[in-house]
Formats: C-alpha cells, sequence, structure tokens
C-alpha cells in the first residue's frame, strides 16, 4: 500500500478543475488507487482526501469522518451536491496546507450523489463534519481550496502563516 506524497498549496493541479471519471476505463486501476488513497489518508491522519492531491486529475475522493470513533469509507466517484441548506462555521483544515487551519462557514447540511467504487450510483445525505468534508472534497475536484473561499482579509492572514511553514513542507 504505497503512501503517496499529498500535493501541496502552489501546485497547479490543485487549482485545476477535474475532469469526469470514465468509470469503465478507470475500473481495471481504481483498487489500487483506492488503496493508496486510503493508505495516504490515514497515514496523514486526514477525514478526506481528493485525487488532485496525490497528483491526478480525476473526479474521485475518499472520505471517512469516523463517526462515533468507527471507520466509515466513503468513496466517491463524479461526486455532486444536489442540494444544501443552513450554515455551519468551524475550523478547517487541508492535508494540502499542513499546519493550517481557519474558521470557514459551509453548509450545514447537504445531499450528495456520486458512483461507489463499484461504479454503482448513490445518494448521501449529511451534517456536521461530513456535510463539511464533502463539500471540502468537491471543492478540491473543482479546482478550490478552503482558503479560496475565504474572506480577503482572512485569506491574507493564512496565506501570511503558508509562507512561513512552506519551507518545511515535504
Ligand atoms: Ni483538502
Amino acid at each position: 500500500m504505497p503512501i503517496r506524497r499529498v500535493v501541496k498549496h502552489g501546485e497547479r493541479v490543485l487549482k485545476t478543475p477535474c475532469p469526469p471519471v470514465d468509470f469503465a476505463a478507470l475500473a481495471p486501476r481504481l483498487p489500487a488507487l483506492l488503496r493508496d488513497l486510503w493508505a495516504t489518508m490515514e497515514a496523514a491522519r486526514g477525514v478526506g482526501l481528493a485525487a488532485p492531491q496525490v497528483g491526478l486529475s480525476l473526479r474521485l475522493a475518499v472520505v471517512d469522518v469516523r463517526p462515533e470513533g468507527r471507520s466509515r469509507r466513503l468513496v466517491l466517484v463524479n461526486p455532486e451536491l444536489v442540494w444544501a441548506e443552513g450554515e455551519q462555521r468551524e475550523e478547517e483544515g487541508c492535508l494540502s496546507l499542513p499546519g493550517v487551519y481557519a474558521p470557514l462557514a459551509r453548509a450545514a447540511r447537504v445531499r450528495a450523489r456520486a458512483l461507489d467504487e463499484r461504479g454503482r450510483p448513490f445518494e448521501l445525505a449529511a451534517e456536521g463534519l461530513l456535510a463539511r468534508a464533502l463539500q471540502h472534497e468537491i471543492d478540491h475536484l473543482d479546482g478550490k481550496l478552503y482558503v479560496d473561499r475565504l474572506p480577503f482579509e482572512e485569506r491574507l492572514k493564512v496565506l501570511d502563516v503558508v509562507k512561513r511553514v512552506k519551507p518545511g513542507w515535504a
């Protein structure tokens, strides 16, 4: 299970919207790719990881927010939000911006649609941390990082910290 390098803020693939996955074309290499994504996410102690964060421009992400301390792995192929409502404001972070966190407003409740690891369509209703993680990962697939959603002043503060953290990025 190779752990891959997590692409960091400033690398172009994170800014590039990912084209939809052709499931049949990806299927032969999907199991190995998912093993790498899970291994990489778990090694970094993240709750989600999107394919562009390992350098692959694919609409594919994994999420596990460990509800009640137990693993609940979600594979999201071509995910999209179909509904969102309410607001939550919590600290958010990203494995592509290690060591940096900022409070960010997100929808409190969402409904997402995607294909699972076998290509079957499903819908998922989520709130709280899972709703936040889904929005965060879908943003990655659209070429956006959470800092792009911060108000201008807060974004400057965060990017100032990023400048200091950056030399140590692996
Ligand atoms: Ni992220």
